[in-house]
């Protein structure tokens, strides 16, 4: 299945539903179970089944037997889902060619019905080695384990919640439209270039300067960018700059902000040496000097960079009731801020599979395969729904 509207606008709710109740066994499983996501869809067995062989033929899902049958989202059933909620919503209409892969990140062009171009950034964490990724990002917390869904979507709140904190505070950055999942939605910056594309600029000492002020002031709103260099800095037509990618933006107050911003500091200098300026004309920034003058905890508060992430879903929960309502009401659809792991509930979970799996007459031929016999598995049942009710 091809990533367009079209497409997106012919799954059926049936298969929506299919797919939502993946996402959700996905909570407490790496490969879920076929009854679980059987019960959390609740529909009948044709339709799920139908529904489930679907799914699997546009290449959504993954079937694997790992000692039962199992299946886990693929990154294109996780794209559809966060696809769905931003066209239900509005805030898109069209989604056009990809103008950007990152090593974790795919970058899309989109349009909404009035015409306006967008940009959606499906962020990928695990592209990359996962463990690299968790040991370089600091998202983990107290938390021993996460799954790649988990570290994708919370790649992208943090980065849209800087993005809007930014817009707010008149940076230039790209205006916020949305955020679903691991997708975020932005505007698109028109005939823009990567400052590390420009082997020439009318005006470089001045392009510079723009940039270093654009340094100053994330630090007085008490944060580091990161990874601020010419492959993250946008450049238009008139040498007008815009900071985009902010996954790693870190607090003012993080142990080794003075480290990361004097590494963005040299790598815009380095990129600028060759332009031949004399740099010391501008005045030099110094982060102790800025820190001091800033009452940091206000300002982190702000971005809530300080806090754990997972404590500021609200917004998030306001956008899985629009997927509720697109996918007819799955029942107890819940944040998949939810997604880490835990250990009782898994367990909680395996008990009761088990017990379906054996209560489950399972047989060879293909129809009957996800067929429960209803009568035995009724307990099982009522087991399951009590701990769904459990999200
Ligand atoms: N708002 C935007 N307007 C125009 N182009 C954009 C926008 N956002 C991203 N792009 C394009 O997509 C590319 C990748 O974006 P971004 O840097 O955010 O992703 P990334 O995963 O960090 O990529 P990389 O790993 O290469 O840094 C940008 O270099 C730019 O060409
Ligand atoms: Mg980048």
């Amino acid at each position: 299945m091809k990533l367009d509207a079209c497409s997106l606008k012919s799954l059926s709710k049936m298969e929506l539903r299919v797919l939502s109740a993946v996402e959700m066994g996905m909570k407490n499983h790496e490969l879920v179970p076929v009854e679980l996501i059987y019960s959390i869809s609740k529909l009948k067995p044709s339709g799920f089944r139908k529904g489930l062989r679907q799914l699997l033929f546009n290449k959504l899902v993954h079937h694997e037997q790992r000692g039962y049958d199992g299946y886990r989202l693929t990154n294109l059933g996780y794209d559809v889902l966060a696809l769905n909620t931003l066209l239900c919503r509005g805030s898109i209409s069209q989604i056009g060619d990809k103008i950007g892969v990152g090593k974790e990140s795919d970058v899309f062009l989109a349009q909404n019905e009035k015409g306006n171009k967008l940009v959606l950034k499906f962020q990928r964490l695990g592209r990359t080695s996962f463990r690299a990724v968790k040991e370089k990002r600091d998202y983990l917390k107290h938390r021993k384990s996460a799954s790649w869904l988990y570290l994708s979507r919370l790649a992208a709140q943090i980065e849209y919640r800087c993005l809007k904190a930014f817009y707010k505070a008149e940076l230039p950055v790209p205006k916020p439209i949305d955020a679903n999942r691991h997708c975020i939605c932005m505007q698109y910056i028109e005939n823009s270039i990567q400052l590390s594309d420009a082997t020439k600029l009318v005006n470089p000492f001045a392009v510079y300067e723009k940039c270093i002020t654009m340094m100053e002031k994330l630090l007085k709103i008490g944060v580091v960018h990161g990874d601020f260099n010419q492959f993250n800095i946008l450049l238009d037509e008139h040498e007008n700059v815009f900071l985009i990618d902010f996954p790693q933006v870190i607090s003012i107050n993080h142990v080794d902000a003075e480290y990361y911003f004097e590494h963005d500091l040299s790598c815009l200098q380095d990129f600028f040496a060759k332009f031949d300026l004399d740099l010391c004309s501008v005045a030099q920034l110094s982060f102790q000097e800025i820190k001091k003058e800033l009452d940091t905890s206000e300002h982190a508060k702000f971005l809530n960079l300080d806090e754990d992430v997972d404590e500021n879903n609200s917004e998030d929960e306001g956008n899985e009731h629009m997927m509720q309502s697109s996918v007819n009401n799955v029942e107890n659809y819940n944040d998949e801020a939810e997604l880490d792991y835990d250990v009782e509930k898994d367990k909680c979970y395996s008990d009761i599979v088990k017990k379906v799996r054996d209560e489950w007459k399972v047989s060879e031929s293909k129809t009957s395969r996800l067929r429960p016999n209803m009568k035995q598995s009724r307990k099982a049942r009522q087991e399951i729904k009590s701990v769904n009710s459990f999200f």
